[in-house]
């Protein structure tokens, strides 16, 4: 028997390299060996965001085409929007009886997001809940592994609380989902920082050639290499950290040789970068362009995906109704 690996991503806006680097490129991998389930998770975007929803619906769009663009397959991998299958929300609710208040309340992001999202009110029942809907994604599909970052570390141990506290009390149903630890190479921004949506700092996987090509001029290196003559140290310009992540060995050997003693200079570097990321995004730029050509493509990805993670996820309700002699 295959495993079941599930994972998903809330829709907050285009999907860049660092998303690239860290989740997709490993949902891929995954696509070879498991069976793989992977949502847009729109419910869980309106837990921090339900006073403005205005974009939820455009951003859930554009990440499955992100996805369908980078190379998830939908003839292998169930690719679907939680909110179109309104069992996660029954699960939901029924795991929402068996999970005590106080488990919520020390997990770790709850307080950390309350505290640091400011001007919003995330004193609500849906943000607590926030990890009982993200089980109930998980064992809905009696997922074995689940691929997320270190972050999400808290609510997977959750989510096999959950799942146990379920099978004791009731029947053993669920099989405790597995965290697999997506190792996240730091991935820099523009601006040195993290590469992330909040920064501003993000190469997009949609941008035009044109764009990556001006945003990487810009970007900062060694702030020692003020004119082309001083040398460098590529170990911590975070152009030289892109260069280890997309380019081929000789061009790294190369920037990382030259940067040192100046006989390459930041431009030229830069253009090497640009010109791997082209090479290795055309085939994306492609599909992208594709997809948002003819829409009716992605919404038969989207209803067939509905329809395939539908039926697992009725199975499954009527699985935990029968359990719980309910309904
Ligand atoms: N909480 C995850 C995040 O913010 C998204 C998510 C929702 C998820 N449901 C999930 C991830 C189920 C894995 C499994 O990244
Ligand atoms: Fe960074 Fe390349 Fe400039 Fe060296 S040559 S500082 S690695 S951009």
């Amino acid at each position: 028997m295959k495993k079941r690996v599930l994972s998903g991503m809330q829709p907050s806006g285009l999907l860049h390299l660092g998303n690239l680097f860290g989740a997709l490129d490993n949902f891929k991998r995954l696509q070879a060996e498991h069976e793989c389930f992977y949502f847009v998770a729109d419910w869980h975007a309106l837990s921090t965001n339900y006073e403005d929803t205005s974009r939820i619906r455009e951003y859930t769009r554009e990440v499955l085409i992100d996805w369908l663009a980078a190379g998830l397959d939908p003839e292998r991998s169930t690719l679907f929007i939680q909110s179109r299958v309104p069992e996660h929300a029954v699960l939901h609710l029924l795991l929402s009886m068996i999970t005590p208040v106080p488990w919520l309340e020390r997990n770790p992001t709850y307080k950390e997001k309350q505290e640091n999202l400011e001007g919003r009110d995330l004193s609500t029942y849906g943000f607590l809940g926030y990890p009982v809907l993200q089980t109930a994604d998980i064992l809905l599909y009696k997922g074995n592994f689940v691929p997320v970052g270190v972050d999400q570390l808290p609510h997977l141990e959750l989510s096999r609380e959950i799942a146990r506290r379920f099978n004791q009390l009731y029947k053993p149903v669920f099989p405790e989902p597995q965290a697999l630890l997506t190792e996240i190479p730091k991935v820099p921004g523009t601006d040195g920082r993290k590469m992330s949506k909040s920064y501003n700092n993000t190469i997009d996987l949609s941008d035009p050639e044109a764009t990556l090509r001006s945003k990487l001029k810009t970007m900062v290196t060694d702030p020692a290499r003020i004119r082309r003559t001083d040398k460098g140290n590529p170990d911590i310009c975070p152009v030289f950290t892109l260069h280890k992540s997309i380019s081929a060995r000789p061009v790294i050997d190369q920037v990382n040789k030259e940067c040192r003693t100046a006989a390459i200079g930041c431009i030229d570097c830069k253009k090497l970068l640009a010109d791997g990321l082209v090479t290795l995004l055309t085939p994306t730029w492609e599909k992208r362009r594709e997809f948002v050509q003819k829409p009716k493509l992605v919404d038969e990805v989207i209803d067939a995906g509905t329809k395939k993670a539908g039926a697992v996820a009725a199975k499954t309700i009527s699985e935990v109704s029968e359990a719980m002699r309910i309904g």
